[in-house]
């Protein structure tokens, strides 16, 4: 079970962001290209779920010259995240973390329009549906014209006539990923079962972006994870 207030938890999850998950270094390597290639001089970013900000760290790499705004629940998470800035940020450039829950995010009285992109990384799926769809409509507001909403998220895939398929799937993921889970495939699809939290299809996240108000789409999907675009304007 994921604890992100448990101390921890959240180190050995930052020491080992990728074992279970290999598709996620291929989804942030797309994310952080698109999102550098988008930026400008100074622009600001807002991540929500931005935990121990390992995906600023390699944003930086490419783009040392943008602000990052960063919301978190987890105050062990913002700990990793505030000394992972503290190396990694350059001194012109400005990163504010908020510790605050999602589903309130109105709380924090951003104005409209505020921010340049907005990205979501393994986040949105711990909040139940409802608040997810609002939080998409709530980021529509908050983004710039031809800014960009990047969400790369845990998908369900739910369907007991495909768990052959899917086990299968695993296993030749985990053939060729770099860092192994040693995880079956069987052992894949029972810890997917045991977990509490609220994946969306691919259609529903697409819907429901476009229903907030984006242009919308799938770039890239690997079994249960994707990487989605919604654009503004
Ligand atoms: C899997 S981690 C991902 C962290 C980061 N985006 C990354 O990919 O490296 C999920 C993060 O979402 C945060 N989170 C989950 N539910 C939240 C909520 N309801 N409000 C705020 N943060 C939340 C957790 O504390 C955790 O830091």
């Amino acid at each position: 079970m994921e604890d992100w207030h448990n101390v921890d938890f959240v180190k050995s999850w930052d020491e080992s962001a990728s074992r279970g998950n290999p598709s996620r270094e291929n989804q942030l390597s797309l994310l952080i290209t698109l999102l550098s290639e988008r930026c400008q001089s100074g622009d600001t970013i807002l991540d929500l779920g931005i935990g121990s900000a390992q995906v600023e760290e390699r944003l930086f790499l490419k783009r040392a010259d943008v602000n990052i705004v960063g919301i978190d629940h987890s105050s062990a998470m913002l700990e990793i995240a505030r000394e992972r800035l503290r190396k990694t940020t350059l001194r012109n450039t400005q990163c504010v973390l908020y510790h605050h829950e999602l589903a309130d995010i109105d709380t924090l009285g951003f104005s409209h329009n505020a921010f340049s992109h907005v990205i979501a990384v393994q986040t949105l799926h711990h909040l139940e549906p409802e608040t997810q769809k609002q939080i998409y409509g709530r980021v529509f507001d908050l983004v710039k014209n031809n800014g960009l909403f990047l969400l790369m998220d845990r998908v369900n895939i739910d369907g007991p006539k495909l768990n052959s398929v899917y086990a299968a799937t695993w296993n030749w993921l985990e053939n060729q990923s770099a860092i192994k889970s040693g995880w079956s495939g069987q052992y894949f699809l029972e810890r997917l079962a045991s977990q509490h939290d609220y994946p969306l299809s691919v259609e529903t996240t697409v819907s429901w972006l476009e229903e907030a108000g984006f242009q919308a789409a799938c770039l890239d999907l690997t079994l249960n994870r994707a990487l989605y675009v919604g654009i503004k304007g």
